[in-house]
Parts: structure tokens; sequence; C-alpha cells
């Protein structure tokens, strides 16, 4: 019902520019989070946080991110047909830091930012309530993957 409406229509836009609004979802992350730069282990190297985040396997990694969201967001009215594929998500997600980070909703909180920075105005409480209702069940999925 309004969960769903809330969410596809602040993905709408959003949705059509996903390099962006990931990058400054990432920033966030590595923002709260500085450690997790270096599980991209591509990233080992950089020079500065900067740096990472505009290098061409980051940005794959950043493309790929949004467009589980997007399915998500396209499968809100069968969000188990993705039961499968979120599951072995999560397995690839199995470092142990990882899963705790993506539990631990240091992402869920990234996500939400990158969310307010981008809606604004539209960024509202009942909305913000929908994406976290949303990320639990991806997060949920993914957990059952890693929990063998
Ligand atoms: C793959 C790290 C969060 C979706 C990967 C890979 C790494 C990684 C190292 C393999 C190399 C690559 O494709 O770049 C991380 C880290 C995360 C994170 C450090 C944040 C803490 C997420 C989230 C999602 C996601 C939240 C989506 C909900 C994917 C996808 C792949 C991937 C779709 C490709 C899997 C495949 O090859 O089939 N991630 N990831 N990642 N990640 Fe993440």
């Amino acid at each position: 019902g309004k969960d769903k409406e809330l969410i596809r229509g602040s993905w709408e836009s959003l949705g059509k520019n996903k390099v962006p609004h990931g990058v400054i979802m990432f920033s966030r992350l590595f923002e709260l989070d500085p450690a997790l730069l270096s599980l991209f282990h591509y990233n080992t190297n950089c020079g500065s946080t900067q740096d990472c985040l505009s290098s061409p396997e980051f940005l794959e990694h950043v493309t790929k991110v949004m467009l589980v969201i997007d399915a998500a967001v396209s499968h809100l009215d069968d969000l188990h047909s993705l039961e499968d594929f979120l599951l072995n998500l999560g397995r690839k997600h199995q470092a142990s830091t990882l899963k705790r980070r993506i539990h631990k909703s240091v992402v869920g909180e990234s996500l939400l930012y990158m969310l307010q920075c981008s809606l604004g105005q539209a960024y509202t409480a009942p909305l913000r309530q929908a994406w976290l209702n949303m990320y639990s069940i991806v997060v949920a999925a993914m957990s059952r993957g890693w929990a063998k």
C-alpha cells in the first residue's frame, strides 16, 4: 500500500541516475566506517578515498548495488521471488567484517543518508520507515546466505 507508493515514487528519479547516487551512499559509508574501503581489494593501493571512489572497479560495484536496490523496488509486490538471488548475494559477502556491517546497518544508514540528500523535503518519517522496511527484508534474505 502506502509504503510501496512512497518507495516507488522516490526511486523514480533516483533510479535514472544510479551511479552518482550510489557514490553519495558509499562516500557516506566510508565516512562512517573507513575500514570498509580496504575490503575492496582493488582499492588497497588508492592514494585517497577520493581516488578509490572514482576507480572504474569501484564504480562498477556501486552500479551493482544500485541495480540490486532497483530490483527490490521493482519486485516490491513479490520480494520473495528475489530470495535465491539475495541468498547467493549474501554468500558472496561472507567476510565476517562485511556481514556485520551490512547487518548492523551502517550500510542502511548510508542508504538513508543518500535518500535524504537527494530527496530533500520529500524525505519524510514515513518514507524513511518504508525504505528501512524494504532494506531489512533484503538484508534478512542476504543473511540466510551467510548463516551457513
Ligand atoms: C560484489 C564488497 C555491499 C551488491 C562485491 C565484491 C566485493 C563487494 C569485494 C566482489 C568484487 C566486485 O564485484 O566489486 C562489498 C562491500 C560492501 C558491499 C565492502 C559494503 C559494506 C553491497 C550491497 C549490495 C552489494 C549492500 C547490494 C544490496 C553486490 C553485487 C555484487 C557484489 C550485486 C556482484 C556479485 C556477483 O559477482 O555476482 N561486493 N559489497 N554489495 N556486491 Fe557488494
